[in-house]
């Protein structure tokens, strides 16, 4: 299993490790992203079992003892399964998530205790500040939240818009009728009554880049981009309404 890096936007690296058995024949990649600045943000830890060739990666760019925060947006082997691994591999670093998750999980899961967040608060990483957005149910889980960075209008977006297969590490719009499909054949995203709405707000930023966790990111016009996902899968809710 190897991981490749590749830089998304300046000082954003995303880590991806392509996984031939999920969602065969294409396969399915899971990545995490390395927000680089004066106190470095790692967002997705990995499964656990990953950790070796994340850590491995992470360690080309910076000395894994530097990582400051560990983020992700919901409770996931995917997203935090390596948290404690992390929080041992860096001694100074910190979970920093919503209040909800630190409420609901991390305050009793991760081995140090985690810093909560507010809705709208702004992470300050020294040259970067990332934004945490509570995003309840969406993608999926109580606890969701996602991150902006805002010098680079970079959204990391965790499972929103992610497709199978091993596309390039950068794309366009294209990747926005693949992630509908993607999402045709999981049926992942919790389709709520606010489903729609969380993620027009997201658009509202208007992102330059959307770091996908599954799946190509997308560089260019993510406002466009998150709209015709959220109309997509508005079609979808409104299809599947009882009349
Ligand atoms: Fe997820
Ligand atoms: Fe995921």
């Amino acid at each position: 299993m190897e991981t490749h890096v590749s830089e998304i936007a300046p000082r954003i690296y995303r880590l991806s490790t392509l996984v031939p058995d999920v969602a065969p024949p294409h396969g399915f990649t899971f990545n995490q992203f390395l927000v680089d600045a004066e106190e470095p943000l790692l967002f997705h830890c990995g499964h656990r079992g990953m950790f070796p060739a994340i850590s491995a990666a992470v360690a080309k760019i910076m000395p894994l003892e530097k990582l400051r925060w560990i983020s992700f947006s919901h409770l996931e082997a995917d997203e935090s399964g390596a948290m404690n691994a992390w929080l041992a591999a860096a001694p100074r670093s910190q979970i920093a998530h919503g209040g909800l998750a630190c409420d609901v999980s991390l305050n009793d899961l991760a081995d140090r205790a985690p810093r909560a967040l507010a809705d709208n608060e702004v992470l300050d990483i020294g040259g970067r500040r990332l934004r945490f957005l509570a995003t309840p149910h969406v993608p999926h889980g109580w606890d969701a939240g996602l991150m902006f960075e805002e010098a680079t209008g970079t959204l990391l977006c965790s499972d929103l818009l992610g497709q199978i297969g091993s596309g390039p590490a950068l794309r366009g719009q294209e990747i926005v009728e693949e992630a509908l499909a993607a999402e045709d054949m999981f049926r992942s995203m919790s389709l709520t009554h606010n489903t729609v709405e969380t993620i027009r707000r997201l658009a509202d930023l208007a992102p330059k880049t959307l770091a996908v966790m599954h799946g190509s990111s997308l560089s260019g016009d993510g406002r466009r981009a998150l709209s015709a996902y959220a109309d997509g899968l508005q079609t979808r809710m409104r299809a599947a309404a009882p009349a």
